[in-house]
């Protein structure tokens, strides 16, 4: 076969320079045609888009195609040609075709017809071949980029901050431990507890559940710094946003109070989400077209309006006020609970009809790390609540105070052996500061439309799933 320089698809489409003769490689999605002519959708996972190969087949003779089908993998030469189907500008009419691995209709699992969403997570290895998966992992490599590119644009620094930590910075209790001890033969102290001091560590450690602790050491000196990483939570919660595994994405800024804080959640969201719009139109458009027809125009609202902000009370009292009017809820609204995802959903798509961010929440509910307010019951936190999505950011304002800090962090259980470096920054030119996290699987559902979460990360790690 004659050696000419390969052309991505993505680039291929775009080629006017008709009667070159070009090489592209690539998966076959399907092959079909008559005894004479016979049409191959090639696609190389650099577009959504397929090109189309156009086979004589008294050149190449049946016996030599037979292997072609879907699933395939084939190096084309051809020549490029303009094309006269509807919805695509150029075709290869093929001279040269080698194929590099057969895949038996009998046995690949991906066929043409449409498969169901929960059947393509039990071949996620296979998956990023669909159209769909196609288009949602190019869309997660966009919004990747499109998140260093602001907060770089914006003075930030990329602060690395370490998976394997001694602290819960969540305090929630849901951490998986690493541990090289020998599970069969654990050493117990007298009281009956773990003897952690011949672990790896010396101590019990575990995987972290946010960048956050650290984050703030690195914005009490650098000033700006973001996080970007995969966090781990052991909470047994099988739903539809949960992850055991998920990335996030935590910024923290010294100086900054909540407001400025809110200002840039919103400012961040909104970039993240045009850049989307702008990057990905065509795996946009394909997932707009198959499962989400107001995919876009959603998008385009929430880039061009305000977030609503209210206090965590304020909402109570407009749920109190749907109850009363005879809503119906699952679980009941108390000031002092927690929200649920059907509140919070309940306030961003039936009442606010926009993105609501609700602030100052009862302490109790939330981190010892955040602000106390005088009225002694809430803290400067912050919630960004999304339509479909519920909570898609939590951050606060910190507590800067290193009295208060210590006294919270106490009544909450968590041990000074396990924080004294962070309490350090309170003890050495304290400063205002806050920060958030956003879970990048949440922002990917809803720039993607899909409806599950494990349908937003290649590999997902749910409670009972681990494979791949
Ligand atoms: O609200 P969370 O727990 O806040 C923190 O971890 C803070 N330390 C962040 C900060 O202030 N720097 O988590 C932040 C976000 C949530 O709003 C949600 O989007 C996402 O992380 N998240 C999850 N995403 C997927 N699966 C899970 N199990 C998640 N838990 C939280
Ligand atoms: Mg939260």
């Amino acid at each position: 076969m004659e050696n000419i320089k390969r052309t991505e698809i993505v680039d291929l489409l775009k080629r006017t320079d008709y009667g070159q003769t070009v090489n592209v490689k690539g998966w076959v999605r399907t092959r079909r045609g008559n005894k004479n002519v016979s049409f191959i959708a090639l696609n190389d996972g650099s577009t959504i888009n397929n090109v189309q190969i156009v086979v004589d087949i008294e050149k190449f003779g049946e016996e030599y195609l037979k292997p072609i089908t879907t699933g395939a993998s084939l190096s084309v030469n051809g020549k490029l040609v303009e094309s006269m189907g509807k919805g695509q500008s150029v075709e290869i009419q093929a001279e040269e075709i080698l194929v590099y691995g057969t895949a038996d209709p009998e046995k690949y699992p991906l066929q043409k017809k449409g498969h169901t969403m929960e059947y393509l997570r039990e071949i996620a290895h296979l998956r990023p071949r669909t159209n769909t998966f196609g288009a949602i992992f190019r869309i997660r490599h966009n919004m990747a980029i499109a998140i260093h590119t602001y907060f770089h644009e914006h003075g930030y620094f990329y602060f690395h901050t370490p998976l394997i930590t001694g602290s819960d910075c969540e305090g929630a209790g849901q951490m998986f431990q690493v541990t090289t001890k020998n599970l069969y033969n654990l050493k117990k102290n007298d009281d009956g507890k773990i003897d952690y001091s011949d672990d790896f560590f010396g101590k019990s450690v575990s995987l972290t559940v946010s960048g956050q602790l650290e984050g703030e050491l690195a914005a009490t000196s650098l000033g700006k710094i973001y996080t970007f990483g995969p966090t781990f939570r052991a909470e047994n919660s099988n739903t539809p946003r949960h992850l055991a595994e998920f990335w996030m994405i935590e910024p923290e800024i010294a100086f900054y109070e909540i407001e400025d804080n809110m200002a840039l959640a919103q400012d961040f969201i909104q970039y993240c989400v045009r850049w989307a719009l702008e990057k990905c139109t065509d795996d946009i458009q394909f997932l707009c077209n198959m499962f989400d027809k107001e995919l876009i125009e959603r998008l385009n609202f929430v880039v061009n309006n305000d977030f609503k902000r209210l206090t965590y009370t304020e909402g109570v009292e407009i749920l109190k006020e749907a109850v009363k009017n005879g809503h119906k809820f699952e679980f009941p609204v108390d000031w002092g609970t927690d929200l649920q995802s059907e509140h919070e959903r309940y306030l961003v798509e039936e009442h606010f009809k926009r993105p609501v961010i609700l602030t100052d929440y009862p302490k109790e509910i939330k981190s010892f790390y955040m602000k106390q307010n005088d009225d002694g019951k809430t803290v400067r936190a912050m919630d960004v609540l999304f339509p479909k999505i519920g909570e898609i950011i939590g951050g606060s304002q910190r507590e800067e105070d290193y009295e208060k800090l210590a006294r919270r962090a106490k009544e909450m259980g968590v041990p000074d052996k396990d924080i004294w470096w962070y309490l350090d920054t309170r003890r050495f030119g304290t400063v205002p500061h806050s920060g958030f996290g956003l879970g990048f699987e949440r922002l990917m559902l809803f720039v993607t439309g899909m409806q599950n979460i494990r349908d937003v990360i290649p590999f997902p790690r749910t409670p009972n799933n681990c494979e791949f």
